[in-house]
């Protein structure tokens, strides 16, 4: 998955004449704060190397991420506009350019973020959005600015930053907020999973209904040592190879999330929860489905049908063996 053009023709310009070992530097720190997932009451982008940073190294795969989240969104509820996006810990923006991707109608955000260099930064990338935004400074965690609800509330790679006894409340602020769909997105790991199902039990006991990735409302049918998460492959800029000091052109990006909606999906296909099997004339598919149950499920030419969509799907699809 690439950048929109004119966001990453934005990134370049920001990062024109930053040198690459600034880069390098700043971008290990980063990192390492994100692996050991490090809540020590500094912000990991407090100050603009940092920020720097991100839009080299984690933006472009953070943007894959929510995008993919929200393709699957609008597939699972194609009559969803909405014109109204609220984003915390909006970071550079990367939730706002994929929400516009996605959906064109569009056409006003409200943006909390609490590091002003990235609140700088996703200020400026946005000029190159047709829409009305509004950038809020703030602590997700302490109260959020009076605001309206918005059509689309979006909290993405946001709850693995924050102490976990703050996500309750944070979770019912969010929905409260929420006039139609809630979205968060999280890393692909273990403990990024726990933290969506955590924040999908406390949704949908307060009537949401989930529209991906699971087709139910039902208890998550997986237990660790599995766990539901999906994977993006996204291509690297020489920018972002150099900063990385990786020969690689492209990275895959793991990641974990939940749609929470108002109103039930109109489509509840089952998901493709891992990489399809696939063998010379069949294809094993891992399936969470409708009725809340994860099931393998082995298809051959013998049902031509299922089999020709079987071996067209891939991990993250919702499939419909009889579409
Ligand atoms: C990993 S970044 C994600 C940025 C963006 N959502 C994305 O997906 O690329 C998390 C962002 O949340 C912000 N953040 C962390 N704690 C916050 C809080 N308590 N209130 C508001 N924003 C916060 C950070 O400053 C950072 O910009």
């Amino acid at each position: 998955m690439e950048l929109p053009a004119s966001l990453r023709q934005g990134v370049e310009a920001l990062l024109e004449g930053t040198p690459v070992s600034t880069l390098r530097e700043a971008g290990k720190i980063l990192s390492a704060r994100y692996r050991a997932e490090v809540r020590d009451g500094r912000l990991h982008m407090a100050g603009d190397r940092a920020v720097k940073a991100y839009l080299a190294q984690r933006l472009p795969a953070t943007y894959a991420a929510v995008r993919a989240a929200m393709a699957a969104v609008a597939e699972a509820k194609g009559d969803m506009e909405p014109r109204t996006i609220l984003d915390v810990g909006a970071g550079p923006g990367t939730a706002l350019w994929a929400a516009a991707d996605t959906w064109p109608s569009i056409q006003q955000a409200v943006l909390l973020e609490a590091s002003a260099p990235a609140r700088a930064v996703g200020e400026r990338l946005a000029q190159g959005l047709a829409l009305r935004c509004e950038w809020h400074a703030g602590d997700a965690t302490l109260s959020l600015p009076a605001m309206a609800p918005a059509d689309l509330v979006t909290a993405c790679y946001l709850l693995d930053e924050l102490a976990a006894a703050a996500l309750p409340e944070l979770a019912e602020r969010l929905w409260a907020l929420t006039a139609g769909t809630l979205l968060v997105v999280e890393p692909g790991t273990p403990a990024g999973w726990r933290r969506i199902l955590d924040l999908r039990s406390r949704l949908i006991a307060a009537g949401g209904h989930v529209l991906a990735p699971c087709p139910h409302e039902a208890p998550c049918p997986l237990a660790a040592p599995d766990w539901c998460h999906f994977s993006r492959r996204v291509a690297r800029s020489r920018l972002h190879r150099l900063a990385k000091e990786a020969e690689v052109p492209w990275e895959d990006e793991k990641f974990a999330y939940v749609a929470v909606s108002r109103h039930p999906a109109d489509r509840r296909a089952a998901r493709i929860l891992a990489p399809p099997g696939t063998g010379s004339g069949k294809s094993a598919l891992k399936l969470c489905q409708a009725d809340g149950v994860a099931v393998e499920k082995l298809f051959t030419r013998r049902d031509a049908g299922a089999f020709r969509a079987a071996r067209r799907a891939d991990w993250g699809d919702a499939f419909d063996s009889s579409a």
